[in-house]
C-alpha cells in the first residue's frame, strides 16, 4: 500500500536538495524520510503547520549569510542595505496585519519573545500571575523548569474546576493580592476566547503590565476571529510566526511606540546577538500571505474544522474540555470516560499514522508525562485542504484506534485509510518526489 500510495503522488523527481543529496546523504535521507512523514501523516499537533514553498525558499534563501546586529539604518556592520530593507518590510507588514504601532520581528522564537518583554520590564524576584500550566499556560510563563519560573516568582491562575473557563474574578484577587509586575494573557491549550479587555482592567486596577501570548491565535486575529490584544490596551504581544500564522519559526513583539525601545534594546542587545534575516525574510512572507483575503477563509475553516472535530467527538460520548471550542484546538479527556492515558493515545494514534500530543488537562491528577488527555488542532490539516467533512472521517479513525485500545489489527487498517484520505490532498507537490 506505501509503494501504491507513493506512486500515486509522485509527480517528478525532487527538485530541491540536489546539493545536500551529493554532499551529505545522510542529512538529505532524514529530509526527505520527514518530507514523506508530513506527506503521510494527519498532523493534528495544534501547534504545527506546514508552510507555504515560498516561505519555505525564503528561509532557504542567502540572506542566512548576513550579519546584521542592531536594527535597520542603525546596523553595526556593513553591507546591511538589502536586509535593512527586508526587516523594514516585515516590521511594517507586522503592524499593519495587528494593528499596532511598532513590531520587533527578530526573536528567534516564542520563548525569546517572552524572554524579552520580562526582561525590558522586570528585575529578579518580580511577580508574573500567567496560566498554570495543567489549564493551557504554556512553559515560559513560569514553569520551575523554565528560565521564567527560576528568575521570577510566579502566581498562577487556573481555570473554573466545573467550566474550565478561566475565572476572570479568581484573576483579579489573584492580582490584588499578589501584586504582579506583569499579567500574563495567553496558552497553548486553552480553547476559548480570551478576554483581553478584562485583563486591561485588572492590570490597571492593580498597576500591572499585561503581556498577551498569541502564539496559538496569531492568525485567527489577524483573520478578526479572535479579539485583537494589540486594539485592547495591551502593553505588550508576543507571538510565534509559526501556528495559526503559517509562517517560518520564530517569534515576534508587538507594542506601542511608547515601550517600542525598551522592547528593541532587551531584544538586541539584550537577549540575542545577530538575527536570522532568512527567518526575517520568510515572516516578511508569511505576513503578506496573510494579509491575503484567502487567509481570512484559511482561518475560518479552521475554526470550522475545529468546532466539527468537538461537536463529532462529542457526540460519540468523548469528554471534550469546556464542551467545545471558540478557536483550533480542543482538549479531550480520555481518562476519566475511558481510562485511557494521554501517553497511550498518543503513541497508538502515531502508529496509525495520526500525530496528536497528549496533554495535561484541568485538574489532571496524572503526571505531565502520561496525562489523562490529548490536544489536537487543525491548522495542518486545513492547510491541506481538507474541510468538515473530513473532519467526520478524522474523528471516526481516531475514535476506532482509541476504542480498540491500541489493537495492532485496527491500527494498520485505519493506517491504509489515513494514507488513503491523504492521496484527496498532496503536500508540496512542487518539491516532487524521489
Ligand atoms: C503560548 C506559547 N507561547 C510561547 C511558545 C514558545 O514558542 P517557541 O517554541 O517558538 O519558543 C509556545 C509554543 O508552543 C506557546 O504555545
Amino acid at each position: 500500500m506505501r509503494e501504491e500510495w507513493a506512486k500515486s503522488q509522485r509527480l517528478n523527481v525532487v527538485t530541491l536538495y540536489q546539493k545536500i543529496k551529493e554532499v551529505d546523504p545522510e542529512i538529505y535521507s532524514l529530509i526527505i524520510q520527514e518530507l514523506n512523514r508530513l506527506r503521510e501523516n494527519l498532523e493534528l499537533i495544534a501547534s504545527e503547520n506546514v508552510v507555504s514553498t515560498a516561505v519555505l525558499e525564503a528561509a532557504a534563501s542567502v540572506l542566512t549569510n548576513k550579519y546584521a546586529e542592531g536594527y535597520p539604518n542603525a546596523r553595526w556592520y556593513g553591507g546591511c542595505s538589502y536586509v535593512d530593507k527586508v526587516e523594514e518590510i516585515a516590521r511594517e507588514r507586522a503592524r499593519k496585519l495587528f494593528r499596532a504601532e511598532h513590531a520587533n520581528v527578530q526573536p528567534h522564537s516564542g520563548t525569546q519573545a517572552n524572554m524579552a518583554v520580562y526582561f525590558a520590564v522586570l528585575k529578579p524576584g518580580d511577580t508574573i500571575l500567567a496560566l498554570d500550566i495543567a489549564s493551557g499556560g504554556h512553559l515560559s510563563h513560569g514553569h520551575s523548569k523554565n528560565f521564567s519560573g527560576m528568575i521570577y516568582n510566579v502566581v498562577r491562575y487556573g481555570v473554573d474546576p466545573e467550566s474550565n473557563l478561566i475565572d476572570y474574578e479568581n484573576v483579579r484577587e489573584l492580582a490584588k493580592k499578589h501584586k504582579p509586575k506583569i499579567i500574563v494573557a495567553g496558552h497553548s491549550a486553552y480553547p476559548r476566547i480570551l478576554d483581553f479587555e478584562k485583563f486591561r482592567q485588572i492590570g490597571d486596577e492593580v498597576s500591572a503590565y499585561v503581556m498577551a501570548d498569541i502564539a496559538h491565535i496569531a492568525g485567527l486575529v489577524i483573520a478578526g476571529l479572535h479579539p485583537n490584544p494589540c486594539t485592547a490596551g495591551i502593553d505588550f504581544v508576543t507571538s510565534t510566526t509559526h501556528k495559526t500564522l503559517r509562517g517560518a519559526r520564530g517569534g515576534i513583539i508587538l507594542t506601542s511606540n511608547k515601550h517600542a525601545k525598551l522592547i528593541d534594546v532587551s531584544v538586541f542587545p539584550g537577549i540575542q546577538g545577530g538575527p536570522l534575516l532568512h527567518i526575517i525574510a520568510a515572516k516578511a512572507v508569511a505576513f503578506k500571505e496573510a494579509s491575503r483575503p484567502e487567509f481570512i477563509e484559511y482561518q475560518r475553516q479552521i475554526v470550522a474544522n475545529a468546532k466539527k472535530l468537538a461537536s463529532e467527538f462529542d457526540k460519540k460520548g468523548y469528554r471534550v474540555i469546556t464542551g467545545g471550542t471558540d478557536n483550533h484546538l480542543l482538549l479531550l479527556d480520555l481518562y476519566s470516560t475511558y481510562g485511557i492515558t494521554g501517553k497511550d493515545a498518543s503513541f497508538w494514534l502515531e502508529a496509525a499514522n495520526i500525530t496528536v500530543n497528549k496533554n495535561l488537562i484541568p485538574y489532571d491528577k496524572l503526571s505531565p508525562f502520561v496525562t489523562s488527555g490529548i490536544r489536537i488542532g487543525t491548522p495542518a490539516v486545513t492547510t491541506r485542504g481538507m474541510k468538515e467533512e473530513e473532519m467526520i472521517i478524522i474523528v471516526d479513525l481516531i475514535d476506532r484506534v482509541l476504542r480498540s485500545k491500541g489493537d495492532e489489527k485496527v491500527i494498520a487498517e485505519v493506517r491504509e485509510e489515513v494514507l488513503e484520505l491523504l492521496k484527496n490532498f498532496p503536500l508540496y507537490p512542487e518539491i516532487g518526489d524521489e
